[in-house]
This record gives structure tokens, C-alpha cells and sequence, in this order.
């Protein structure tokens, strides 16, 4: 690989690049609407359906990234149903959204009037309706919507699909000589014959602000819901002489809404598929992308390997051939350049460049591993600085404490860091070589280029070049299984070995 090929950082869901001649400024909307007020029923959850979650984000997260997308100068989301949960989930998500509220759900067009009401009524530009539980649908589709809707001059257009089982969905009416779609027909009330259209409403328009106003006041509610249709908006402006145009989105399934549980796991997966293949296209092995998973916003590095059976959430970064798994969960957790981490748990962790971790490591939060580190088989940390070509390498809990350079912590010790009530700090130095089965109770330090007995509890400090020595001495006492345990299996051994011994002398 020729160095100007190196990356830097390959974001794994970078803005889509503008289509040529669309900047966005031509194609800006005055407001995006987001509809989520309705129950999501068959969710049968207490968590609203737009809070759902796949890929790190919830349902409606992920529309109002792609609304962002087009810039626009306002975004409103519909709220009703649990509306205090969606409000504040949002409030932490996109401070500068807008809600709206539907106490009532009478139907999608009376949600978008409502959205309409909350920004003054008339709205001067384009204004973009979009569902809340369209968590596939890109930036790029509604920009490419945005786009033809300006190109067109219409009054309003509405991104269709050709799906494969149209039911339940919204039909597409065209004129059967020009083509022109004429109305919108809900299945509920459609004709057998308009029931075998195969191309459906996503949901989603661009609407002429001040033309979707007027419309949605003479939106009816004879229908099979009795609700306001945001779709009967279309009959009524083409009745009016208005331009009415429709966009098909490439892939269906990018407009598919999720309703159940089954649905948001196959949202899951097309998702999951996405991201990996742009990473694998990036440079990242993917051993098996059937068994990993990761969310929108992990990135990586060119030569990344990840192994099957791992989960990397949140900010998780990895590095320049950084492997991971198998069998790991990385969350918020950076591993640099040439780092190894097998079978691993980690939570808001650093693991520096050539580090090794695992197999079987739990790294909490706090935990910082030095280049060539090394924190290895059933070893816990959390809050902890461990320097450069410093290991850890077995059955170890280092919890609270600052660890120097090139220093090695001798099997299964513990850095005694709670008192039952408070916390306390261990310092290590640098080149230090402790004992195994070594307690650290905290407050303590070790200064640098000390030495630890095995078996030691250390509860003084330790001057830099001592060796510290914390244990009972050692007392054998001769003779004590023949008279305290005769005719014993361990007295009849000691007898062999001490005949064996005369024997030999
Ligand atoms: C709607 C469309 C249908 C389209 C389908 C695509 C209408 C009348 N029908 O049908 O043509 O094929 O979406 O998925 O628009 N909502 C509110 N307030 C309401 C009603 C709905 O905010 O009063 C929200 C819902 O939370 C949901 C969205 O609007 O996010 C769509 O509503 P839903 O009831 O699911 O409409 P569909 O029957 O699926
Ligand atoms: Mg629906």
C-alpha cells in the first residue's frame, strides 16, 4: 500500500455526498415533519415504538439524522402517545428539534396540521413529511425526493416503492394513459382491482408549504378510519389544477416502517449489513458478518480484523490493524494501531497501540493500557492507568490505581481498593516486579524498580529498589503426621519417603 492511500479515520456513516447540480442550499426545505405520535400497539412494549432501538440509535434517532441531512430550517416531530418519554429522549438526542403535540390521533393529516399550526400555519418553502419508524430510509433518498420535487415544480411529491406484499400499505393510483398519479388510496378503502397495485405511499413527501396548509383544511373523514389522511392531499391538489409527482426509491426496503418486534430485527440486520459492507469496502476484515454486530457510530481504521462473535457499540474506535474478538463487546472503547483483544468485555476503555488484552479480560471504565501492555486471562480493571510494556497477565483485579512503565504484577493479586466504605488509590511505579498473590491495600505505593514477595499484603508503602516482604514465616514441624495422624495414607507416604531417603544414604 502506497502511503497516500492511508486513511485517516474511515467514519462508518459519513454524510452522503451532495448529488451534482442539488446543492442542498437549491433543495434546503423550510421544515421537516416527523410523525410519532401514534402507540406502535404491536410493539407490545412500554418503551414508545420510536425509542426502540437498532445499530445504537433509536427508531426516530435515526430519521432525524437523515432529516438532518437536508439542512433544513425547521424540524418538528408529532408527539402524542407517551409523549413526556419521546420528548426528553429527544431533547437529549437533537436540542434543536421542535414538538408538536397530538393529544389525539386522528390521523396523519391532521398530525402534519398540527406540526403546520405549531410553526405559524402557512409555511413559506418546502415542507418534508416523513414517519418516525422509518429508521432505513438515507439522506440521500430525501434529498433525491427534495431534488425532484424542486426540479419538477410540484405541489407535492411523494417517494413511492415497488414492494413485493403491498398490504396494508397506501396504493399508488396512476392515470393508466399519462402515468401521473392521481390519488392515494388507503388498503382499507381500496378496491379489489386497486388492491393488486403493487406500488405503495412510503409515507414520506415534499409538499408546497402554503398549498399543504389550505389542502389539509379541506382533508374529510369519511373513510374507513374516520381519520384526517394526509394522503387524500394529493387528490385534492391535482383536482386543483396542482402539479402532483412521485419519486421511486431505488430499494424498498429503505421505506419499510417497522409495527413488531420481527420487523425491528430484520431492520437490525439490513442496517448491520449496511455498516459492515461500507467498513469491509473501507478496508476492515469482517470475519463473519452474520455475528457482528455494530452501531452507526464505530469506526475504524484501515487492516481492522474484527472476529466473529463480537458486538462494538458507541464511539468504539479501532486502529490500524487493531483485531478484535472473537467473542468481545466493546463499548465507548478506543483500541489503538496493532492492538490484540481476545474475549473481552470492555466499557469506556484504552487499549494503546500493540497492547494485548485477553482472552477473558473485563476492562471497566477508566481503564487506560500503555503501548505493548499487556492485561490479560481473568483480569479485571477499572480506574486505572497502567503505563507502557506494563503486564497484568493473570487472575488479577487492579481497581482504583496508577501503574508506571515496564512493570510486571505477579498472578492473581488484587489492588484492595474499597474499605467498605470509601475508595482508595494504589500507585505502582515504574520496572517493578511484584509477587504473585499479592494484596495492595489501599493507600499504598510502590516505588519504582521495587520488588514484591509472593504472598505478600501490602499496606505500607515500599521505597523505590526495595524488595517488601508482608507474610508469616514459614515453620515446618517435623514428625507431625506420624504422631498426629498414624496409620494415615499421608503417614504411610511420609514413611515410604523417609525409608527411601535411609536407603539412599
Ligand atoms: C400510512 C399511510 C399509507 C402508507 C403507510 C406507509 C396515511 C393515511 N396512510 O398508513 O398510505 O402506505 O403509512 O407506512 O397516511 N401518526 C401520527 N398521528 C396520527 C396518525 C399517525 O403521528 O394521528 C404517525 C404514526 O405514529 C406513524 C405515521 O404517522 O409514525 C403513520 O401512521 P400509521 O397509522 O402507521 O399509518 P398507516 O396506516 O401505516
Ligand atoms: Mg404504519
Amino acid at each position: 500500500m502506497s502511503p497516500t492511500k492511508r486513511p485517516g479515520i474511515l467514519r462508518m456513516s459519513p454524510p452522503t455526498p451532495q448529488p451534482k447540480g442539488n446543492p442542498v442550499s437549491a433543495i434546503r426545505p423550510a421544515a421537516v415533519v416527523v410523525l410519532a405520535a401514534g402507540e406502535g400497539t404491536r410493539m407490545k412494549s412500554a418503551t414508545p415504538k420510536v425509542l426502540h432501538e437498532i445499530c445504537g440509535r433509536s427508531l426516530v434517532g435515526h430519521v432525524l439524522a437523515a432529516a438532518r441531512e437536508l439542512e433544513p430550517e425547521n424540524l418538528v416531530v408529532v408527539v402524542g402517545h407517551a409523549r413526556e418519554k419521546v420528548t426528553a429522549h429527544l431533547a437529549e438526542i437533537d436540542p434543536a428539534v421542535r414538538t408538536a403535540v397530538q393529544a389525539e390521533q386522528n390521523g396523519t393529516g391532521h398530525a402534519v396540521r398540527i406540526a403546520l399550526e405549531s410553526l405559524g400555519g402557512s409555511v413559506d418553502g418546502t415542507v418534508v413529511v416523513v414517519c418516525g419508524d422509518t429508521p432505513l430510509l438515507s439522506g440521500e433518498t430525501l434529498r433525491q425526493l427534495a431534488a425532484t420535487h424542486s426540479a419538477d415544480s410540484n405541489a407535492v411529491t411523494v417517494l413511492t416503492a415497488e414492494v413485493p406484499d403491498a398490504t396494508g400499505y397506501g396504493r399508488i393510483v396512476r392515470d393508466g394513459a399519462t402515468g401521473a398519479v392521481t390519488e392515494i388510496v388507503e388498503h382499507k378503502d381500496a378496491s379489489d382491482e386497486q388492491r393488486a397495485i403493487r406500488e405503495i405511499n412510503s409515507g414520506v413527501f415534499a409538499f408546497d408549504g402554503q398549498l399543504l396548509f389550505d389542502s389539509l383544511k379541506k382533508v374529510r373523514t369519511d373513510n374507513s378510519q374516520g381519520e384526517e389522511y394526509l394522503t387524500d392531499v394529493l387528490g385534492i391538489l391535482r383536482e386543483a389544477g396542482h402539479r402532483v409527482g412521485a419519486s421511486v426509491a431505488a430499494d424498498h426496503r429503505e421505506i419499510a416502517g417497522i409495527n413488531n418486534r420481527v420487523q425491528l430485527s430484520e431492520a437490525r440486520r439490513i442496517l448491520n449489513d449496511r455498516l459492515l459492507t461500507s467498513a469491509m469496502l473501507a478496508g476492515v476484515t469482517v470475519i463473519d458478518p452474520a455475528t457482528t454486530w455494530i452501531d452507526v457510530t464505530v469506526t475504524f481504521e484501515q487492516d481492522a480484523v474484527v472476529h466473529p462473535g463480537t458486538q462494538l457499540h458507541g464511539s468504539t474506535h479501532l486502529g490500524e490493524g487493531a483485531e478484535v474478538g472473537p467473542n468481545s463487546r466493546l463499548t465507548d472503547t478506543r483500541v489503538d494501531a496493532g492492538a490484540r483483544v481476545d474475549n473481552t468485555v470492555a466499557v469506556s476503555a484504552y487499549v494503546g497501540p500493540q497492547a494485548k488484552v485477553g482472552p477473558y479480560a473485563y476492562l471497566r471504565p477508566g481503564t487506560s493500557l500503555g503501548a505493548k501492555g499487556k492485561i490479560g486471562t481473568y483480569v479485571e480493571t477499572k480506574n486505572a492507568a497502567i503505563g507502557e510494556g506494563t503486564k497484568i497477565p493473570h487472575l488479577s483485579y487492579v481497581g482504583d490505581a496508577t501503574i508506571g512503565e515496564y512493570t510486571n504484577i505477579g498472578a492473581a493479586s488484587v489492588f484492595v481498593n474499597y474499605d467498605g466504605q470509601e475508595k482508595h488509590h494504589t500507585t505502582v511505579g515504574s520496572h517493578c516486579r511484584t509477587g504473585s498473590d499479592n494484596m495492595f491495600v489501599a493507600p499504598v505505593t510502590v516505588g519504582d524498580g521495587s520488588y514484591t514477595a509472593a504472598g505478600s499484603v501490602i499496606t505500607k508503602d515500599v521505597p523505590p529498589g526495595s524488595l517488601a516482604v508482608a507474610r508469616g514465616q514459614q515453620r515446618n514441624i517435623e514428625g507431625w503426621v506420624a504422631r498426629k495422624r498414624p496409620g494415615s495414607a499421608a503417614a504411610k507416604a511420609a514413611e515410604a519417603a523417609s525409608r527411601q531417603v535411609e536407603s539412599e544414604d
